[in-house]
């Protein structure tokens, strides 16, 4: 009849009173870990209660004792205590002894005022600096931010580009609109390149082969069980110094770098990923030696599309005929190519 009358809610404080302290601590732990999503704040908080817990006792909790508590900390800044206060009141209110507003007084003083000029002391260092990295621009903007929004050191420490704007996602609204993952965002851009080259023959040559190597980089990768995805942005990229420049002297070694500084200007990739890609572009060329799994997908995947699209013409190249050679094998084909042989 009781538990009638008392509804969930007093049912709920209920069993509560009747737990210990420390399972009271582990079941509001819960309740923390879900409400506060700043590490620092949950370490914050679960340290005072844990205080808060030892100057229980064995007493359960009550707002007089919480009181007593946070007495201890009066000689502490005003806003420490003011947290603090927070975090205890949280607790008594979830305890069901809900306890009033402690009287804590934070200072409502205005920062002192800063001329114009002292601003620009921020700024002289900044751009001043001798560094060959692009962070002057960004060291400048993040002041700039700071000054103009009033943000807090750690918040401009920890802010990312698509805090800013979402047109700093790294894709365009057209290509977020259209959902578009980091291979269609690659070939989007390789397109423009492909699709500025004015000879039509070297132009269809340029779409076919790279196209046909990321086809064949994703069949290799997802045998081999290398990264599919990676493979295929290399694939792409592979030779994009020679359709790029109408250049092909040393385009593995020179793609390279213009692939890294291609998917520096994307950033749909981290600087891990690039380093993978671009290595395997480096030494794509290299067909007779043999470098990482990965780089071997790539050159593996850059011979076999040369050689299936026309697989009736004979690989004059020995490199690469031990490379389709072996690719048979290991793909289980053991239907006669004669060209191969
Ligand atoms: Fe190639």
């Amino acid at each position: 009849m009781l538990e009638v009358l008392l509804g969930p809610e007093g049912r709920r404080r209920l069993i509560l009173r009747n737990l210990p302290n420390a399972e009271l601590a582990r079941l509001y732990d819960s309740e923390l870990v879900l409400k506060l999503h700043k590490p620092k704040n949950l370490r914050d908080t679960r340290t005072v209660l844990s205080h808060f817990m030892s100057h229980l006792g064995a007493y359960p909790p009550s707002p007089e004792l919480a009181r007593s508590f946070l007495a201890q900390y009066a000689n502490r800044k005003p806003r420490t205590l003011y947290r603090y206060a927070q975090m205890i009141k949280g607790f008594m209110k979830w305890y069901g002894e809900p306890m009033a507003d402690p009287k804590v007084k934070i200072p409502k003083t205005l920062p002192p005022y800063t001329e114009d000029s002292e601003i620009g002391k921020l700024f002289e260092p900044i751009e001043s600096k001798q560094t060959h990295k692009k962070s002057i621009v960004r060291d400048s903007l993040l002041v700039a931010l700071g000054l103009k929004s009033g943000m807090r050191r750690s918040e401009l420490a920890n802010l990312e580009t698509q805090d800013v704007h979402a047109d700093f996602l790294g894709t365009t609204k057209e290509e977020r609109e259209m959902d578009m993952n980091r291979i269609e965002i690659l070939r989007n851009y390789i397109d423009e390149v492909l699709l500025n080259m004015t000879d039509v023959v070297e132009r269809r040559c340029a779409y076919v082969h790279p196209y046909g190597v990321a086809q064949s980089c994703a069949l290799i990768a997802l045998k081999r069980g290398e990264n599919v995805e990676l493979a295929v942005m290399a694939g792409m990229l592979h030779d994009i110094y020679s359709y790029a420049r109408m250049d092909t002297s040393d385009h593995a070694h020179k793609g390279a770098t213009l692939a890294r500084e291609i998917l520096e200007e994307l950033q749909i990739t981290s600087k891990v990923e690039i380093g993978i890609i671009c290595d395997a572009i480096y030494s794509h060329s290299d067909k007779e030696l043999t470098h990482s799994a990965f780089d071997e997908v790539l050159k593996d995947a850059d011979t076999l599309q040369y050689w299936l699209y026309n697989p009736l013409v004979e690989l004059l190249n020995q490199p690469r005929k031990e490379r389709c050679t072996r690719m048979m094998v290991e793909f289980d084909i053991t239907r006669d190519t004669n060209v191969l042989e």
